[in-house]
């Protein structure tokens, strides 16, 4: 290992983006490239596993090189060589681990096979600029909500533990749903926030939904089936539900999706209060793409004021899939002195977040 701090190549191939970046031993992303593969899913209404693996296999070169370009360091500089092993579609990992996995063995660099989760879970204390990263502290509190997980961690000596998570649909995912129940492109979610902040949330009332066991658990299903369904009673109304068809969303719709938003996000809120009731938090860190969710945003700041609680939130550029978060978790296991195997990392699916 050189003296000066090392640098990691990250490789994250999970869904259907291509990313690859490098963050220098500071934990500061000096590139991150992420290659969407939406145009060539958008017809199909979601993402065709098929697809998405032989297009990592194209995307592969021309993100890596630019990567590497934008960070000014060639292959031969990498210290360190990091790849996500799931969980994801398997032969999108495939593509990603392989090509990490030969490249730090023919570079005779360390290697990391790196949890998705683990990916987002520690992405908020990424640097985005000059400054050397923040040391995630020995304790804190994660969120994760994305398109696949919504999970709520705690984090104790690098080690981690479950404290809740979705029994059925992911808040991502429900927005996804939801919009494409209104005619949408793919992904939805960030258009369905958009729309929700031109309506009225009070307008509409739909439940926030807890677990009769009492667990912390989470549940989207029902809040999305009560959403279709206020969306069908509009349709009977008369009222235009196709957005790709109008030119502006009629104010049922946009109220619609106010009240699912707030109900969604009350949820998270909901769950994080409990916590808060029953043991101190010393930070909460929110990550994911549902963590660009502006609402979310928005109560996060105050609610975390008002309980003297440090709040890290995602920068917006890592909370959806990249590889830069993936480089930064191999560099925080890099530091507590283990690595992976290059030769019998395995990609699989479902994989828990194993506690270390
Ligand atoms: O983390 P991510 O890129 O991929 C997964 O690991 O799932 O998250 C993507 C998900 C999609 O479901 C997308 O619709 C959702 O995050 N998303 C949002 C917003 N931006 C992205 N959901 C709600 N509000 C947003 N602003
Ligand atoms: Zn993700």
């Amino acid at each position: 290992m050189p003296t000066r701090p090392p640098l990691v190549l990250g490789i994250e191939t999970s869904c259907d983006d291509t990313a690859c970046a490098v963050v220098d031993g500071k934990g500061r992303v000096l590139a991150s490239a992420v290659s969407s593969q939406l145009a060539v899913h958008r017809p199909y209404g979601g993402v065709v596993p098929e697809i998405a693996s032989r297009e990592h296999l194209s995307n592969w070169l021309p993100v890596a090189a630019e990567a590497l370009e934008r960070a000014g360091v060639e292959l031969a500089h990498v210290d360190v060589v990091a790849a996500t092993r799931g969980p994801g579609l398997v032969g999108s990992l495939l593509v990603g681990l392989s090509l990490g996995r030969a490249m730090a063995w023919s570079l005779d660099k360390p290697f990391f096979a790196v949890h998705h989760l683990e990916g987002h879970l520690y992405s908020p204390f990424l640097s985005d600029g000059e400054e050397a990263a923040e040391a995630p502290p020995e304790r804190f509190l994660g969120l994760v909500v994305s398109g696949g997980h919504t999970t709520l961690f705690e984090a104790v000596d690098g080690g981690i533990r479950t404290l809740a998570e979705t029994r059925d649909d992911a808040m991502g995912e429900v927005f996804d749903k939801v919009g494409k129940r209104l005619g949408l492109p793919y992904p939805q979610g960030p258009e369905v926030d958009a729309l929700a902040e031109r309506g009225d949330e009070s307008a509409v009332r739909f439940a926030v939904p807890r677990m009769s066991d009492g667990s912390l658990d989470f549940s989207y299903s029902g809040l999305k089936s009560e959403a279709l369904r206020a969306i069908e009673g509009l349709e009977a109304a008369g009222v235009a539900t196709d957005l790709a068809a109008v030119d502006d969303p009629p104010v049922g719709v946009l109220d619609v999706l106010a009240g699912f938003r707030r109900a969604a996000v009350t949820q998270l809120l909901d769950r994080l209060d409990r916590v808060r009731r029953e043991q101190e938090i010393s930070l909460l860190a929110v990550s994911g793409g549902a963590a660009a969710n502006r609402l979310l945003r928005r109560r996060l700041v105050p609610w975390a004021a008002e309980h003297a609680i440090p709040l890290r939130l995602v920068p917006m550029r890592y909370a959806a899939d990249n590889a830069a978060m993936i480089a930064h978790a191999a560099l925080l296991r890099l530091r507590r002195g283990a690595t992976d195997d290059p030769l019998a990392a395995t990609a699989a699916s479902r994989i828990p977040l194993a506690t270390g």
